[in-house]
């Protein structure tokens, strides 16, 4: 990772910077993947508007990775949102981004990691979902130690495949700070 990357909790006034990336993102990675239409859509003011709604709701903390103060990387933990799961014993990474230019450096570890940290002695297990089709990011969480727990859907409303991902996290101690 480069060393003059900083991390920090993002806020509200956060949105923007965060929506771009987000945007730019899904867009080298999810092509090909996903139809165009669902990656070109939405743009980036509706995009801002949903990240300072999910900053101000605030169920987990957005972890950002800045260098020089620009964002590079972010990552977004919530307790799971699924149906089938209790959002007491179970966390969510929801959204797990590197700008395009600076992947392979070790920054999505780092983000991956800040994240799991939050959730170890919250939460019993960490989940994520992943599309089917997107191979770089699996092999990614697979050598972090996530592996599929066989629950699937699909990518808003198209007919492609999303997989979730899970990792048992390690046993709170009772002596624990976040306990
Ligand atoms: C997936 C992602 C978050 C990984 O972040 P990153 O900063 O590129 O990854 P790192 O540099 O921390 O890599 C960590 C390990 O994963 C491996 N890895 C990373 N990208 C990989 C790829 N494309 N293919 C295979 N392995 C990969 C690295 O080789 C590295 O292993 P090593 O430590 O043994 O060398 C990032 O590439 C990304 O933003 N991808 C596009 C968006 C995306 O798909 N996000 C996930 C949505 S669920």
């Amino acid at each position: 990772m480069s060393p003059a990357a900083k991390l920090r909790t993002a806020g509200p006034g956060d949105g923007a910077a965060i929506a771009a990336l987000h945007l730019a993102s899904q867009r080298a990675a999810y092509r090909g993947i996903v139809p165009a239409e669902l990656i070109e859509h939405p743009d980036l003011a509706e995009r801002t508007r949903d990240w300072e709604e999910t900053l101000l709701a605030a169920a987990g903390p957005t972890f950002l990775l800045e260098d020089g103060g620009r964002l590079i990387g972010f990552c977004y933990a919530r307790p799971s949102p699924d149906a089938d799961l209790d959002s007491h014993i179970t966390a969510e990474i929801s959204n797990l981004h590197v700008s395009p230019t600076r992947r392979g450096r070790g920054h999505g570890s780092v983000l991956f990691a800040t994240a799991r940290r939050w959730a170890e002695g919250r939460f019993r297990d960490l989940t994520l979902w992943v599309l089917q089709e997107n191979r770089p990011a699996r092999d990614f969480y697979e050598k972090l130690g996530m592996a599929p727990d066989g629950a699937a859907r699909t990518y808003h409303g198209s007919d492609v495949r999303v997989i979730r991902y899970r990792l048992t996290l390690s046993p709170p101690s009772d002596t624990h700070p976040l306990k």
